[in-house]
């Protein structure tokens, strides 16, 4: 018998039928992958199977016996983060079942435990600070030690390497195969095709709300994944190269810090230039791109806008002079999830919509709808709030709302997190067009195949000073990797 079984599972919104009829098992001591497009349902699958919604329609059966709502048994790490921020970690991975003694709280207990989670995944992690202190893979982790620290059979996994880093996720893998081991089972949702087919033993295709195929996994490869996924052939994931030559020199950074993360950065950036930054995490990356986008205080050294020094104190006066930041923190600092699409696009851009101080709806509207169109931003009607999106979706109106202030430097961080095989393309596509027209850009991954793809000079940090710049026939994945971690100087 199969340990998790779902019948003809059906969850609708209004119109949108975003599950549709899905019947799936999985058996213990297995792990199932679930793949689709940015929009295909995935986590509503997940979260009507951990009892977070409730399916219109179907039914759930753990070891044969039907399951209604929540249970302690299935468990799930949520695709956008779930924790406390004012609470402590540890107090996060016990919300709701805290231990106690004599009908106190055990903090002991509860701190020993998280400490123990945290030592398994090898996260260098306080169980006493703070959520809201922690960076977002720090968040990840948290969520990760609190889904394995309670008792359940079957584990909902929604993206939980997006933003962890190839050693993470080994450690990650790691703790699964042994999780799985015990007789439990894992359903794990990810657009990594390449890390589904190592970690899952069965892979399930969902289009549209809809179970297209359930596979073993040694009979499918990440270009069936994704033909299935998408319904078509993806010949190339990458634009050609560009034959554009860079132009002036727009941005320039000298012997920039902000401490503690930045300590000496000096780079320069020309119009049409796509730079790519790589680096491990708490390498200064982001800090990095913040400290230019007027987040972070500067402590030294300076930034020059084509020619004339800047230094920006708030995030407005960046926008103002031209520059986009894209945060790897969709959640953080990204988006405004009870807006609709059309205010999260053009909400940091009004000014162009104004004509005489007066706000022209319809020009914002019109402009909105390009966006959705351009992106295939599901769903079209710009009046929807951003929460009723999924998470791929959300980032593409990201993306679209730095575009919209007309930038002149665009700082991609992370651009591709949780996006779909064609949706990537698609921003490929439009990063080499952006680059091509003659803004200049700044692409911060952790994605190397990403970065070698894009660009043909490559900035690798390490504690936040330049390890080196790689180009040509040097940009190999080995040679990022020795500069990142400091190996080969
Ligand atoms: N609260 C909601 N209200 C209305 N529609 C919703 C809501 N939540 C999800 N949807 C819709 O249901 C569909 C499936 O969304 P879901 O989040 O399950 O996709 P997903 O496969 O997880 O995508 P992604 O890869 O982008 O995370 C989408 O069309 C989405 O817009
Ligand atoms: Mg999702």
């Amino acid at each position: 018998m199969a340990l998790l079984e779902t019948r003809e599972l059906t969850k609708s919104y209004d119109a949108v039928a975003a599950l549709q009829a899905v019947s799936l098992s999985v058996e213990s001591g297995t792990v199932l992958g679930l793949i689709g497009e940015n929009g295909a349902g995935k986590s509503t699958f997940a979260k009507c199977v951990t009892g977070l919604i409730r399916p219109t329609s179907g039914e759930i059966l753990l070891e044969g016996r039907p399951v209604h709502g929540a249970t302690p048994a299935i468990a799930g790490i949520p695709q956008e983060f779930n924790l406390v921020e004012d609470l402590t970690v540890a107090e996060n991975i016990f919300l709701g079942r805290e231990p106690s003694r004599f009908g106190l709280l055990d903090r002991k207990t509860m701190c020993e435990e998280s400490r123990r989670q945290l030592a398994r995944l090898q996260a260098d992690i306080d169980p006493d600070a703070p959520v809201s202190t922690l960076s977002p893979s720090g968040k990840q982790m948290v969520e990760i030690a609190k889904a394995f620290s309670c008792d359940c059979r079957v584990l909902l996994m929604d993206e939980p390497t997006t933003i962890l880093n190839p050693e993470e996720t080994k450690r990650l893998f790691a703790i699964m195969r042994e999780f799985r081991d015990r007789g439990n089972a894992i359903i794990y949702i990810s657009h990594k095709l390449a890390e589904v087919k190592e970690i899952c033993d069965r892979i399930a295709v969902f289009r549209d709300g809809v179970l297209v195929s359930v596979d073993d996994s040694e009979a499918l490869e990440p270009a069936e994944m994704a033909r299935r996924m998408v319904g078509r052939e993806l010949t190339r994931m990458f634009p050609p190269p560009s034959a554009a030559v860079p132009g002036e020199v727009e941005l320039e950074v000298e012997h920039l810090a902000a401490l503690p993360a930045v300590r000496d950065v000096s780079f320069t950036l020309r119009r049409g230039e796509l730079l790519g930054v790589a680096g491990l995490a708490g390498a200064g990356r982001t800090e990095l791109a913040e400290a230019i986008a007027g987040l972070r205080k500067i402590d030294s050294g300076t930034v020059r806008l084509a020619g004339r020094e800047v230094r920006f104190r708030t995030p407005a006066q960046a926008v103002a002079a031209g520059i986009s930041y894209l945060s790897e923190d969709r959640q953080g600092t990204g988006i405004l999830p009870d807006f609709s699409i059309e205010a999260n696009i053009t909400l940091v851009s009004l000014a162009r919509y104004c004509r005489g101080g007066i706000f022209d709806r319809s020009a914002a509207e019109e402009a909105a709808r390009n966006y959705v169109a351009r992106f295939r931003i599901k769903p079209r009607d710009i009046s929807a709030p951003l929460r009723a999106l999924s998470g791929g979706n959300q980032q593409k109106v990201a993306v679209a709302r730095g575009l919209d202030i007309g930038p002149t430097v665009f700082m991609f961080d992370e651009p591709t997190r949780g996006v779909d095989v064609a949706a990537r393309c698609e921003i490929y596509e439009f990063i080499r067009e952006l680059a091509d027209s003659g803004v200049a850009c700044l692409l911060i991954s952790s994605d190397m195949e990403e970065l070698l793809g894009m660009c043909r000079k490559i900035m690798v940090m390490r504690e936040g000073q330049v390890a080196g710049f790689v180009e040509g026939d040097l940009l190999t994945e080995a040679e990022l990797m020795y500069l990142a971690i400091g190996v080969k100087e």
